[in-house]
Formats: C-alpha cells, sequence, structure tokens
C-alpha cells in the first residue's frame, strides 16, 4: 500500500516520534514494506514514518533507488554515534517538494539502530549515506533539513510554501 507524503506545515513533521518497543510483528513488517513501497512511489531515497503520518521511529533508507535490493536499509529506533568530517551538499526533502538547498553534514556517520527483528546494529555511512543517516533520524526527532540552513533561506521557503498553500497547489 501507498501512502501519501505529509508536506511540511503538517504538525507531524515537527512532532519527535514514539520509540519502536515491538518487534517482528506482522504489522511492522508490513509497515515497513508499505514505507519502501511510498518511498519509491515519490522517488525519494529515503523516508521516515511520520512523513505518512505515523510518528514513530522508523526510517527506510536506499540509495540505488529501488535498483539493488541489498542497498535496502531499515532504521529503528536509530542512534548517531559518530559523526567525522564535513560535506556540503544539495539536500531535499519529500515533504518540501520543489525546493533543494545546499546543507552542511557529516561526510562519515555512524549509525546505531534495530531491525525489523529488533536486532540491534552498527552501520557506518559516507557522503549520500551519511548525509541520510543524518536527515532521516532527524524526521524522527522533529526536525526538516531546513532547520539547517539559514533563517533568511529558510522565510523564504516558508513564505513560497505559504503562497502555494494559498493557492491549493500543497497538501
Ligand atoms: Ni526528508
Amino acid at each position: 500500500m501507498t501512502y501519501p507524503i505529509v508536506k511540511y506545515g503538517n504538525l507531524v513533521l515537527e512532532t519527535p516520534a514514539e520509540t519502536v518497543t515491538e518487534f517482528d510483528t506482522p504489522e511492522l513488517h508490513k509497515l515497513i514494506e508499505d514505507m519502501f513501497e511510498s518511498m519509491y512511489a515519490a522517488k525519494g531515497v529515503g523516508l521516515a514514518a511520520p512523513q505518512i503520518g505515523i510518528s514513530r521511529r522508523i526510517a527506510v533508507i536506499d540509495p540505488s533507488a529501488g535498483e539493488d535490493p541489498q542497498k535496502r536499509l531499515v532504521l529503528i529506533n536509530p542512534e548517531i554515534v559518530r559523526v567525522e568530517g564535513t560535506q556540503t551538499e544539495e539536500e531535499g526533502c519529500l515533504s518540501v517538494p520543489g525546493f533543494r538547498e545546499p546543507v552542511k553534514r557529516g561526510k562519515r556517520v555512524t549509525i546505531r539502530a534495530r531491525d525489523a527483528r529488533g536486532e540491534t546494529f552498527e552501520r557506518t555511512g559516507e557522503d549520500l549515506l551519511a548525509r541520510a543517516f543524518l536527515h532521516e533520524t532527524d524526521h524522527l526527532n522533529g526536525k526538516l533539513y531546513i532547520n539547517h540552513i539559514s533563517m533568511l533561506k529558510r522565510d523564504l521557503i516558508r513564505r513560497k510554501i505559504r503562497k502555494r498553500m494559498k493557492a491549493g497547489d500543497w497538501e
């Protein structure tokens, strides 16, 4: 099942998500499958549960955008363990469509999370994957990438979004 993507302005995106306590349930596996499906349908490489209106600490990432099933990654209750170096690249978000801004992030990031069965694992990613770890963990903490850009740029984006909301071109 494909969920619609929740857009900026919906409070679920700015609310810290709930820790997952039950693992390996049919319901959890189904939700994760639906999250991948929704992410691919929206042509994203990462999706956090709040972006489909579900305030739980679950994110899915696939840097291959559906090309390579082995690149699929499920992060439940993720925590950033280590951040090294910096990179500045353009970043966007399915919940803020039509905008991209350069964002300074760590270059090499280690994350600790649980998988769908509840097993704890650590992964280190670089570049795009490092960025995805930080971007998706931010989502679960109620933060969007526009929190990392200048106030001036953020206000400009907000104004443009408000215009689109009024025009019925948002939601
Ligand atoms: Ni996002």
